[in-house]
C-alpha cells in the first residue's frame, strides 16, 4: 500500500499575533492528550491550566512553530531552551502535534527535522508511558534522523521514556 504523502509541509516560527491560532491549536493537541491520559474537560470547556498555558507564549525559552501543509493548517510545536530533564544546555521538544487528517503522511517526521537541523545541539524528547503512539513516532524518526546514535531511558519521573541525541555535528 502506498501511503499518501504530505507535499509542501512549511514551518514558520510563531509572532505574538499567531497567539489566538496557537491557543486554539494547543486546546486541539490537548484534547487528544485527555483521550490518552484520562483527563476530565474543565467546567470552563477548556483543557488544562490556563495560566500554564499562557506562560508558554511569554517564556523567552520557549519558541513555538505552525505547521502548515498546502499552506493550511495542520499543527505546531514548541522547543525550550533548557530541557525538564537535562537542564542547561539541552533543548526539548515542549510540544508536538499534527492534526489527524495529516498524520501519517510524513508530516510530523519533516517538521522535526527542520527543528533539529535549525537548532544543532543537545535534544531531549520525553513521551508519557500511555502515549505509545508518540512513543513509536520519536524512536523511528530519531533512529533515522540519528542513524541510531540516539540514547533512551526511562523518565526520572517514572512517567514514561526519554530520547536524547547531539546533532552539533551534522
Ligand atoms: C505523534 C505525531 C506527531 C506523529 O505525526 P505524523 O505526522 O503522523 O508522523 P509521521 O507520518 O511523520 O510518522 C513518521 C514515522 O513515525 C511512525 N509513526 C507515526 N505515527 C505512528 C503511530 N501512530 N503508531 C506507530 N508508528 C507511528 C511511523 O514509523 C512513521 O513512518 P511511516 O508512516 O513511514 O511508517 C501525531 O500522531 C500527533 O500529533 N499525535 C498527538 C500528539 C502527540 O502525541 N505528540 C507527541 C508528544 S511527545
Amino acid at each position: 500500500m502506498s501511503r499518501k504523502r504530505a507535499a509542501n509541509v512549511e514551518l514558520q516560527e510563531a509572532r505574538a499575533g499567531d497567539r489566538p491560532v496557537l491557543r486554539r491549536l494547543m486546546q486541539l493537541y490537548l484534547y487528544d492528550f485527555a483521550a490518552i491520559e484520562d483527563w476530565d474537560l474543565g467546567a470552563d470547556a477548556l483543557y488544562g491550566d490556563a495560566r500554564r498555558i499562557e506562560g508558554f507564549w511569554r517564556d523567552p525559552r520557549r519558541r513555538s512553530f505552525l505547521v502548515r501543509v498546502d499552506g493550511t493548517l495542520a499543527g505546531f510545536a514548541i522547543i525550550r531552551e533548557g530541557a525538564h530533564f537535562a537542564g542547561e544546555g539541552t533543548r526539548e521538544i515542549s510540544e508536538f502535534f499534527v492534526l489527524r487528517r495529516y498524520r501519517r503522511r510524513g508530516v510530523g517526521e519533516e517538521v522535526a527535522r527542520a527543528i533539529f537541523d535549525a537548532f544543532p545541539g543537545r535534544w531531549e524528547v520525553a513521551q508519557t508511558a500511555r502515549n505509545v503512539d508518540a512513543q513509536a513516532f520519536w524512536r523511528r524518526v530519531l533512529g533515522r534522523y540519528t542513524h541510531n546514535r540516539c540514547t533512551e531511558e526511562a523518565r526520572p519521573d517514572g512517567q514514561g521514556v526519554l530520547q536524547r541525541f547531539d546533532n552539533s555535528a551534522r
